[in-house]
């Protein structure tokens, strides 16, 4: 098997198992158990947040555990809209977010609880700052825009927005998605100037369901799930004390091993591309060399993107068309979409995404794969 859809998920390092495991049937308590088990449990949990805190260079108290990139998202959005409802309701966004900012305005837009405007990218997937800036109004409450795109890796000049964004207002909250630039590029907090930061434990070695919402100091927002007033109030619910613990785990290995992995990534990318470009036609999406190195996007005008997938699953290469988080409800991609690729391509395109444990060999036999995969589809397409 050859796994190259890292951006999707991945799989849990052992290391990092080992941690989960010895949380689930060791330190099992309820961190907010009084007696020893639930204290250690609690230990778990402080030594995790504050491995997240020095991964992003901030205060422990900043951060705050969720069920995921959704969930955190879902928060910041919904949670700065009720804080600031006197200031306004509207929101800018990039066009090119993931699902789980872009269906949240649509459904807070169908309830009238807010407005927003979606700023197009450019055709390599990048967003101009001075494009944001021209959509922020006097009624604008919160600026939102990715890190690293997850269809095609492109990196947002985010420091540079959130700085634009604040200069105009400092009353406008600047929040990013960064669940794929986690482990993969700085996600240094003092850096890039946001008062809200998603990240996601599952696509950098940590089990599914855990992430957490980077709130800066001072930022006020509501929070979305009420109960037991768990995570400074801001997310009730007893902790995934396993999974928040395998997170700690899997952050701090990701950033130890950051240099090492980035730049094998971005040798097994240069490889790659190398080898399909032999493949008549092929169309690159993005600009690989300045974007994330751990994502590659190509189209192959005359293949349909899914069953290219399938046939290529079929021989043990796992890859994704588009985002893998949209791509069983059929639609073409709305990132490649705003990007102005044509249809044909759009339609042939995958994503290959490569994670800690991928190798040049496997780079090597997944090109024969998908230029013998391409070669026979487009026969039977007769293109
Ligand atoms: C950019 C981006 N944001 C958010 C998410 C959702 O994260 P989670 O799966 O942890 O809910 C994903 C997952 O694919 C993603 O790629």
């Amino acid at each position: 098997m050859i796994y190259f859809d890292n951006a999707a998920t991945t799989r849990v390092m052992p290391e990092v198992a080992e941690v989960v495991q010895k949380a689930m049937t060791e330190t099992f308590g309820n961190p907010s158990s009084p007696y020893r088990l639930g204290l250690e449990a609690e230990r778990l949990v402080r030594q995790a947040r504050e491995s997240v805190a020095a991964a992003l260079g901030c205060q422990p108290d900043e951060v705050y555990f969720t069920s995921g990139g959704t969930e955190a998202n879902n928060l910041a959005i919904r949670g700065t809209l009720q804080a600031k409802i006197r200031k306004g309701k509207h929101v800018v966004a990039s066009a090119v977010e993931h699902a789980a900012v872009l269906e949240t305005l649509k459904q807070l837009a169908q309830l009238d609880l807010c407005e927003y405007t979606l700023v197009p990218p450019d055709s390599k997937g990048r967003i101009a700052p001075e494009a944001v800036l021209d959509a922020v109004r006097d009624d604008t409450v919160l600026v939102t825009v990715m890190t690293v795109n997850n269809e095609v890796g492109t990196m947002q000049p985010v420091a540079e927005i959130a700085r634009l964004v604040k200069e105009r207002d400092p009353g406008v909250y600047f929040h990013s998605d960064a669940v794929q630039a986690l482990g993969k590029t700085s996600c240094r907090l003092r850096e890039l100037g946001v008062d809200l930061l998603t990240i996601s434990g599952h696509k950098l070695g940590a089990p599914k369901g855990v992430g957490a919402l980077y709130c800066r100091e001072g930022v006020r927002i509501i929070s979305q799930i009420t109960g037991g007033g768990q995570e400074r109030e801001m997310r009730s619910g007893t902790e995934n004390v396993p999974g928040i613990a395998g997170f700690g785990k899997a952050i701090t290995l990701a950033l130890e091993q950051m240099e090492e992995r980035t730049a094998q990534w971005r040798q097994l990318q240069k490889q790659l591309l190398a080898l399909l470009k032999e493949i008549p036609d092929i169309q690159v999406l993005g600009d690989p060399l300045t974007n994330a190195p751990h994502i590659l996007s190509v189209g192959f005008p005359g293949v349909r993107g899914e069953v290219l997938v399938h046939a290529l699953a079929a021989e043990g290469l796992f890859v994704s068309t588009g985002s893998a988080c949209s791509s069983r409800r059929d639609v073409t991609s709305h990132v490649l979409k705003a990007m102005g690729v044509a249809p044909q391509v759009s339609e042939g395109s995958i994503r290959i995404s490569f994670g800690w444990e991928n190798t040049i060999q496997e780079v090597e036999r997944a090109a024969e794969l998908i230029e013998q995969a391409v070669r026979e589809l487009r026969r039977f397409q007769r293109y």
